[in-house]
């Protein structure tokens, strides 16, 4: 790999021949690490005859101007933006947006920017009394244009800024973002004189990150797009031009996931990275896993953790509960970093051990000390290197998983881009609000 690829993925911890029964045998990984090969070469075909239009997007530049240019529109007038949309539409820009901002808004004058996925009436009562509607703009995110949910906070935020500024105003406060062509988001929007973006139709919602979907919260912020994209590409381009799957991060990391269900049902997959910034890159993975994979009786659990913090939630479960587990823990490269612990505030002798040292120092110590502990108890543990935890990581970290996740539903036997079983429940959402009488305002 270059010197400056986004991450180091190291799978030693993963192979029966470190961790003993648990592991993953030699014979089984190379059996699906060969099978990767006719996946790979099928991304190589789609990318060349533009089928997926993902793999042509880490390529791509010149959207990139539009989607800054209504990002200044929105962070010159407003002081918060609210991003409406669920699942695929909101976990990609709630991603990056955690680059910008650990808890306590984003740096320097961005405007602050909330991602409201659900539709608990308790949040939109607290939002509608919290912020000055004003000074907020909305973001309306909806690939198909129909989505209940996204629809239902629409249609309420669109009628509270109404109330609050005027029919004329109103439409300078939201962009849509939706496919073209014929869809209820799309033509209320027209009526309503809303500025309106394309959502490409070829990108399916939870594959849609590095599009406008998740790089217009992004650019609000202030992030640099062309960065998230550059990550992307060389992780994606190391895959299109691997010699062989050994040569392709993502098709090893599939090759692990699905040969580890397949010979010792390693049923869970754990994305745990040491890192707050790459929280909600964990809940993205998590349904992106989710959704692709589970097929047909198939697909493996994501569960997301978050190192120090599941240490102490669920590190017991993880290293002596059923071993059904494959760990992926991503660390960050964090010695040195931080603030010091005073020596003098901590003259305790009980305390010696952290006297002096960095906050980082204490980060570091223990996602190596828990990496070793997964390893030591046999549970199969991937690492995955990062020395920084910025858009170029991020677009390198979304397109690994983007792969990884078409490689393994390659080897599954599964469509990883669709999603069949939860039209269902929509399904009985609508004959249950059906039977609910309706409400005059
Ligand atoms: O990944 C997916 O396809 C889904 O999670 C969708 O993003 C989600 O259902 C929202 O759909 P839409 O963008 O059409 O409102």
């Amino acid at each position: 790999m270059p010197e400056d690829f986004p991450y180091e993925q190291i799978t030693d911890g993963c192979f029966a021949e470190s961790i003993g029964e648990h592991g993953l045998s030699r014979s089984a990984f190379e059996g699906a690490l060969g099978a990767t090969a006719a996946a790979i070469e099928k991304l190589r075909q789609r990318h060349d005859d533009g089928s997926l239009p993902l793999l042509r997007l880490p390529e791509t530049h010149d959207d990139l101007p539009a989607i800054e240019a209504r990002a200044a529109w929105h962070r010159e007038r407003a002081d918060d933006v609210v991003v409406l949309g669920t699942g695929g539409s909101s976990l990609g820009g709630q991603s990056l947006y955690a680059l910008a901002d650990a808890g306590f808004g984003p740096s320097g004058h961005a405007a602050r920017l909330h991602f409201l996925d659900n539709v608990d009436p308790h949040t939109f009562d607290h939002m509608f009394r919290s912020l000055d509607l004003s000074r907020t703009d909305f973001i309306v995110i909806s690939k198909s244009g129909g989505t209940a949910e996204t629809m239902t906070q629409f249609l309420i935020c669109l009628e509270a800024v109404v109330d609050e500024v005027g029919r004329e105003m109103a439409a300078d406060h939201f962009t849509v973002i939706t496919e073209p062509g014929d869809n209820p988001l799309r033509t209320i929007a027209a009526e309503w004189g809303l500025l309106t973006l394309d959502h490409d139709p070829g990108i399916g919602g939870r594959y849609s990150a590095l599009s406008l979907v998740g790089l217009l919260p992004a650019a609000i912020a202030g992030l640099d797009l062309g960065d998230v994209r550059e990550g992307a590409h060389q992780v994606l381009y190391s895959t299109l031009h691997a010699a062989r799957p050994e040569a392709s991060d993502p098709a090893i990391g599939a090759a692990i996931n699905v040969g580890l269900w397949q010979e010792r049902g390693v049923a869970a997959t754990v994305l745990m990275p040491y890192s707050d910034r790459l929280a909600w890159f964990a809940m993205w993975f998590r349904q992106l896993w989710a959704e692709s994979l589970g097929k047909d009786g198939k697909g493996t659990l994501p569960v997301r953790a978050v190192g120090t913090v599941d240490q102490h939630s669920q590190l017991q479960l993880y290293l002596a509960g059923p071993a059904d587990k494959l760990f992926t823990v991503i660390q960050t490269r964090t010695a040195g970093t931080g603030r010091i612990v005073s020596p003098e505030l901590a003259s305790d002798r009980r305390l010696a051990y952290l006297a002096g040292r960095k906050m980082g120092d204490l980060f570091d110590a223990e996602q190596r000390a828990t990496t070793e502990t997964l390893i030591r108890n046999g549970r199969p543990t991937r690492i995955i290197k990062v020395d920084r935890v910025d858009e170029r990581t991020m677009g390198g970290l979304m397109m690994h998983y983007f792969l990884e996740t078409i490689i393994a539903a390659h080897l599954l036997g599964v469509d990883p881009f669709d999603q069949p079983a939860v039209e269902e429940g929509k399904v009985l959402t609508r004959e249950y609000l059906g039977q609910m009488e309706a409400h005059a305002r």
